[in-house]
């Protein structure tokens, strides 16, 4: 299992796409219609000989400008076969996924609004059923349906990011994420721009060095019974140390980044969030520094 997962994250950060445009909307835009990066033409507006042209030659190398080598990574196992069902998809005007508006994009970071409503009961009067629950309604479940919530944030790369919720708590995705979920074992779109060697280039946050750590210890029951953690009998939990082993790879429990990371709604929380971080150090409202105080605390 955990070998599979490994082979997906190397696969996936090669960019494995199997003749899908929804891993290229969030630079290209949903109908190819924006410049990516800036930098490329209207991908919509090139005929088809010419996208299939410019795909097959970003993966042999003999095509593109400066960037060149992002788009290799994006097309390097699609097959002619793909890349021929690509431009027919682009060309048809099949939309990926709904385009995201893109709003000026503001300096720095965003502050967490607490905006909850909440509101104490009178404890002296009787509560009636339909106030029991958060959602205010009746605990039937077949009478409530889901508040509507629209995840309209800004496409990548034109999103403003969201101060941490704590010091080195994992940062909320910002941006769009069209297209992108879910992550299975063969696509991991995320990747493809926050890869510690890809995020310069899109302006993204790489993918700090804890995701490249396995701090799990090595663990054995010896013949007594007794637990050994790195080959360290533990006798007491004072005797375990954090050891953080550097992977050549993105650790395979870090692959599954929504697990942690979340897209934003814009909705209203049901209960005041009363809870004030307070960051040591104004840097790490927008940036964490785990690996460095990974045992702070700890004798
Ligand atoms: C991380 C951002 C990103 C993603 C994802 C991406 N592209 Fe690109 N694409 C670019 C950039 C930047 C260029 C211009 C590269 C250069 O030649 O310098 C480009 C160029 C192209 C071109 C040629 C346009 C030109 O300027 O000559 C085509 C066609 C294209 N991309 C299609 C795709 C397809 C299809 C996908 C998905 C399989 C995809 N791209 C995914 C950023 C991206
Ligand atoms: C097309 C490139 C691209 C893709 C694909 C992408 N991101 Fe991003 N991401 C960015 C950029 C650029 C930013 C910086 C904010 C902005 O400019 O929109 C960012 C910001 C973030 C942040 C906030 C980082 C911080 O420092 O606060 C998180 C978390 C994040 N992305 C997670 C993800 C996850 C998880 C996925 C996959 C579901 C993903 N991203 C896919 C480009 C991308
Ligand atoms: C098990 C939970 C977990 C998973 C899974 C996970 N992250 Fe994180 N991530 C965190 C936490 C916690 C932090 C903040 C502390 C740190 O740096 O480790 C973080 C920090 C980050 C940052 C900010 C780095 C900085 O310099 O401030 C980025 C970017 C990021 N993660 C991207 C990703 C991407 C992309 C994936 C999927 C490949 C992913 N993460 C998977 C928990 C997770």
């Amino acid at each position: 299992m955990i070998k599979k997962l490994l082979i997906g994250s190397i696969i996936a950060s090669g960019a494995i796409y199997a003749a899908s445009v929804s891993a290229c909307v969030g630079c290209h835009g949903a109908s190819f219609e924006k410049k990516a990066l800036g930098v490329s033409k209207v991908v919509k507006d090139m005929s088809k000989e010419d996208i299939i042209k410019a795909l097959k030659g970003y993966k042999a190398g003999t095509y593109g400008g400066a960037q060149k080598g992002l788009m290799k990574g994006q097309v390097a196992s699609l097959s002619d076969k793909d890349i021929e069902d690509i431009a027919n998809m682009i060309k048809s005007g099949a939309k990926a996924s709904p385009a995201a508006k893109a709003p000026a994009k503001k300096e720095g970071v965003k502050e967490l609004s607490n905006d909850g409503q909440y509101k104490a009961p009178d404890l002296k009067k009787p509560v009636d059923a339909t106030e029991l629950g958060l959602r205010k309604a009746s605990l039937d479940d077949s009478k409530v349906a889901p508040p509507e919530v629209k995840f309209d944030a800004p496409a990548p790369g034109s999103a403003q990011r969201i101060e941490r919720s704590y010091v080195n708590a994992p940062p909320l995705i910002p941006h769009s994420v069209d297209g992108l979920l879910p992550i299975t074992i063969k696509r991991n779109a995320c990747l493809g721009c926050h890869m510690p060697d890809k995020a310069k280039a899109v302006g993204a946050t790489p993918i700090p060095p804890s995701h490249f750590m396995d701090y799990r210890p090595n663990t054995k029951i010896a013949k007594d019974g007794a637990i050994e953690k790195n080959g360290k009998i533990i006798k007491n939990t004072s005797d375990v140390k954090v050891v953080q082993k550097k992977l050549k790879k993105l650790y395979a429990g870090r692959y599954n980044c929504s697990q942690c990371h979340v897209p934003q709604a814009n909705v209203k929380p049901l209960v005041k969030n009363n809870f004030k971080p307070d960051f040591t150090d104004k840097k790490l409202k927008e940036k964490s520094n785990l690996v460095d105080v990974i045992d702070q605390g700890v004798k």
